[in-house]
C-alpha cells in the first residue's frame, strides 16, 4: 500500500494495463504517471470467474516497484477473500471484488479496511442493484461494468449505465463510483453526467500510440 484512494469530487481517469504491452508494463506504466494520472487499473482474471487469464500478485509486486501511482485492482476471480492477503502484500492499494462471488462481503471489506486499502464492490451488467444495497455504504468504491468482464475492446454496455443515477443516490457523494468497459471520450461524459466519478479506459488509452492525448481527449470530453 502506497496511497490513498482521491478523495470525490474530481474525475480520475484510471487506465487499464489489460490493453498495455505486457512486455514493458512499466514503461506503460510510467507513460501514464507522467501524463499526470493519480491511479492505474490492474485487471487480475482467473480463468474461472471469467473465461481469460492475466496476471497476479507476483507481477504487480514488481510494478510495485516502479510507480507510486494508485494500484487500483480488479479482481475478476473466485475467491477473492483468499487471495486479498498476496494482492495486498504485492502493495496494492485497493482491492474490488465482485459481488456476484463473494459470499461475505461485509467482512472482505472490513478485513481489507483493516490492511489498510481501501475496498470496492463491483457488479456485473445484468447484476441488480439490490445484491449491494446492504453493503453499498461500507465500501470506498462502487465499479459498474459496463461490459460483460473478460476481455479489453469491447463495445459499451448502454442500458449497465442505468444503474449510475440510482447508485449515487444510494451511496451519496463520498463514495467514488467507478466505471469499466467501452469507455472512451464518447461514452466517458454519459457515465459522468449520470455521476460517476471514476473512468476506466484500457483500449482508449493503451491502444492509442500518444497516451497523453488519449487521456486528454477522455478529460475535455467530460469537462461541459
Ligand atoms: C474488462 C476489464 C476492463 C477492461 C476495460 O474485463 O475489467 O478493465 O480492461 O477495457 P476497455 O476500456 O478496453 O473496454
Ligand atoms: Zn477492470
Amino acid at each position: 500500500m502506497i496511497g490513498k484512494l482521491p478523495k470525490t469530487g474530481t474525475i480520475e481517469i484510471a487506465p487499464s494495463i489489460l490493453s498495455a504491452d505486457f512486455a514493458k508494463l512499466a514503461d506503460e506504466i510510467a507513460q501514464v504517471e507522467k501524463a499526470g494520472l493519480k491511479m492505474v487499473h490492474l485487471d487480475v482474471m482467473d480463468g474461472h470467474f471469467v473465461p481469460n487469464i492475466t496476471f497476479g500478485p507476483p507481477v504487480i509486486a514488481n510494478l510495485r516497484k516502479y510507480s507510486t501511482l494508485f494500484f487500483d485492482s480488479h479482481l475478476m476471480i473466485t475467491e477473492p477473500a483468499r487471495y486479498a492477503d498476496a494482492f495486498i502484500k504485492a502493495g496494492v492499494d485497493n482491492i474490488t471484488f465482485h459481488i456476484e462471488v463473494e459470499p461475505d462481503p461485509k467482512g472482505l471489506i472490513n478485513k481489507l479496511h483493516d490492511s489498510g486499502i481501501s475496498a470496492g464492490l463491483c457488479l456485473n451488467p445484468e447484476t441488480p442493484i439490490s445484491k449491494i444495497e446492504k453493503y453499498a455504504h461500507l465500501a470506498d468504491m462502487i465499479l459498474i461494468m459496463t461490459v460483460h468482464p473478460g476481455f479489453g475492446g469491447q463495445s459499451f454496455i448502454q442500458e449497465a449505465t442505468d444503474k449510475i443515477k440510482p447508485i449515487r443516490q444510494l451511496v451519496g457523494p463520498n463514495i467514488r463510483i467507478e466505471v469499466d468497459g467501452g469507455i472512451d471520450p464518447k461514452t466517458a461524459p454519459i457515465v459522468t453526467a449520470l455521476g460517476a466519478d471514476t473512468l476506466v479506459a484500457g483500449n482508449a488509452i493503451f491502444g492509442k500510440p500518444n497516451r497523453q492525448q488519449a487521456i486528454d481527449d477522455i478529460r475535455n470530453a467530460c469537462v461541459k
